[in-house]
């Protein structure tokens, strides 16, 4: 079975020679304490070894539900935000069809997500758009009591009791929570609502190999077994014992804070070439901005999709400010064949181009792309993936993981917490007076007067 790939000359080039080797100590340190469990927020290691720690019995208990759910929803929709969601849109967009949404497919349910905002205007227009639709829900939230996600369920509890009747909806309606505590939970185990456990020690943005993850992606119809394989692979490849020159996590923890730290680059940019992997990207950025940001330090993560921000980003890429890297992710083969048409007038000239795949016209975008921004001072980290399917796309889930629980402690940060997502809720909830923050309500109106 081949394995997605690291390339690391085009940014190392930008750092002293064995610049990227003299990390090695730090970042087998950084192994070594997650492996022991000694490092700081070691109670949230159950991401570490949970791919080969998955049994066949509980990915077909996961399977079951979601065969539930496929057989009686036209739409299931996934409510959750952060790390409730943005691993499995990651997961089904980079798999599924580009206009999933649009095409009438009688196999799979359409899968949307909601929970992630508190658009008015697209809560309403979600509830009508489902207003004569067989639907399910997939309620995830770790605290249970996440507002966004609060909100939405609420709305759509309710709906859905309303349109298929309270015993159907007990069968549609999915609670991924904690064991014990949270609204979520409370609310499953009163209503009678088939759950799963996010378990204590797995945080959100480390919890798509969950079934946070796992069943929103086998009611969409991918294969979770095969997914669960590539992670856990990609586990053994990247295990602590792996020579550091051999194990790609490692080498990528090393590579991007020596950038950081030796090169002065605070801005890692994802790219792809692929719109499928927009929400990879996406995923991305959580983990790695929740997990490193933090003490005045860690990488920016930003992303763009190539070719598209080329017309957009490119110019700034190629030439402002020189903080900035960039990580490819590139997908060796499409899975679709199509072919640069032939066309008798030629007026856009693009006649040379005739019969060629279209992929080869992306991989040449790709290359120029990156020669340019190389010559142009932006370093580039790339990782090839040798085609889109479930098994690389758990490669890829897992190394991205384990390469940002080595960074971070490199780094010097605890990459398992996130204090700062709390300041706006604090000031939320003042402002909408909740009980339990009349302190918090006081001092806000009273600030909120003296800036006036
Ligand atoms: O990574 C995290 O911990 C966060 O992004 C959470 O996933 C997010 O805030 C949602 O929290 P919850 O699952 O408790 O609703």
């Amino acid at each position: 079975m081949k394995s997605i790939n690291l390339d690391i000359t085009k940014a190392a080039q930008f750092l002293s020679e064995d610049a990227v080797k003299a990390y090695e100590p730090k970042v087998k340190v950084a192994q070594e304490a997650l492996e022991a469990g000694t490092c700081p927020g070691n109670d949230f290691l159950g991401w570490l070894h949970l791919p080969s720690s998955i049994t066949p019995a509980f990915l077909d208990e996961v399977q079951a539900v979601a065969n539930t759910l496929r057989e009686k929803c036209e739409v299931v929709v996934v409510a959750g935000i952060g790390g409730s969601y943005l691993g499995a849109r990651a997961v089904i967009e980079a798999l599924g069809n580009s206009f999933a949404w649009l095409i009438n497919d009688k196999k799979n349910p359409t899968i949307m997500f909601a929970g992630n905002n508190i658009g008015e205007d697209y809560l309403f227009e979600l509830t009508e758009y489902l207003k004569d639709k067989k639907f399910g829900v997939i309620n995830i939230s770790k605290s249970g009591t996440t507002t966004e996600t609060a909100l939405t369920f609420r709305l759509l509890k309710k709906q859905c009791e309303a349109q298929m009747g309270k015993e159907v909806a007990k069968d549609v309606i999915v609670a991924v929570t904690d064991a014990k505590k949270g609204a979520a939970r409370t609310c499953a185990d009163k209503e009678g609502y088939k759950s799963f456990i996010i378990p204590d020690n797995v945080g959100g943005r480390f919890s798509v190999l969950t079934p946070v993850g796992l069943l929103p992606i086998a009611c969409a119809g991918f294969d979770i077994k095969a997914l669960v394989q590539g992670a856990a692979d990609m586990e053994k490849a990247t295990g602590k014992d792996v020579p550091f020159e051999q194990n790609l996590a490692a080498q990528y923890a090393a590579v991007r804070n020596g950038l950081y730290n030796e090169a002065g680059k605070k801005i890692e940019i994802m790219v792809n070439f692929q719109p499928k992997l927009h929400f990879i990207a996406e995923w991305w950025k959580q983990l790695y901005g929740e997990s490193e940001g933090k003490d005045g330090k860690g990488i920016f993560p930003a992303s763009c999709d190539f070719t598209t921000d080329l017309h957009s980003m490119g110019q700034w890429i190629q030439d402002g400010e020189r903080s900035i890297f960039e990580t490819v992710i590139s997908v060796e083969q499409p899975n679709k064949k199509l072919l640069f048409p032939h066309d008798n007038e030629n007026l856009d000239g693009l006649n040379f181009l005739e019969g060629k795949r279209v992929d080869e016209v992306n991989k040449m975008a790709e290359l120029g792309t990156r020669l340019a921004h190389v010559d142009g001072g932006v370093p580039n980290i790339r990782i090839s993936v040798p085609e889109l399917n479930e098994y690389y796309i758990g490669q890829l889930i897992y190394f991205f993981e384990i390469a940002c629980g080595i960074s971070g402690n490199v780094l010097g940060v605890n990459p398992f917490n996130q204090p700062g997502v709390e300041a706006y809720k604090k000031n939320m909830f003042a402002l909408l007076n909740k009980p339990g923050y009349e302190a918090e309500s006081k001092a806000i109106q009273e600030r909120l007067a003296q800036e006036a």
